[in-house]
């Protein structure tokens, strides 16, 4: 499993934390940055994370911000990606199993830095569940027209 990481300068410092927890968990990762506090534009970092998950470079992203709000809605302008904005364990885990969710948002401002890395270890130890909510899925991407 090859991860994509992305962050803006409000996600800086629990991007770092997350590497270090991927590493542990001998999990492959790439990041598109950002990589210094300077401000940016969360856009910029989420559409190269959303069309790298889309086009299947990558298998999951998962995107940083303040609150994680503004690139899950960036990201989910990008056809074919479901991006969950999360902040608890549970709601991580459904967002695979119900929602098939291919990348998370977190917000650093939101989540402390060993919360985060336990709604990330929920996320990627939970699997689709596929029958009805495979359908349902489907009626998602129907809207965005690309299935
Ligand atoms: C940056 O100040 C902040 O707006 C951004 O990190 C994010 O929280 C937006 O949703």
């Amino acid at each position: 499993m090859k991860i994509l990481l992305g962050s803006d300068h409000g996600g800086l410092r629990l991007k770092a934390e997350i590497k270090e927890l991927l590493k542990e968990m001998g999990i492959l990762y790439e990041d598109v940055g950002c990589d210094c506090d300077d401000s940016v534009d969360y856009p910029d970092y989420a559409q190269p994370v959303a069309e790298k998950v889309a086009n299947g470079e990558f298998d999951l992203g998962i995107l940083i911000c303040g609150t994680g709000i503004g690139m899950s809605i960036a990201a989910n302008k990008v056809k074919g990606i479901r991006c969950a904005v999360v902040s608890d364990e549970f709601s991580a885990r459904m967002s695979r199993e119900h929602n098939n969710a291919n990348i998370l948002a977190l917000g650093e401002r939101v989540v402390g830095p060993d919360l985060a890395k336990s709604i990330v270890r929920a996320w990627l130890s939970a699997e689709f569940q596929g029958n009805r909510h495979e359908r349902r899925v489907k009626k998602i991407h129907a809207l965005e027209g690309s299935e």
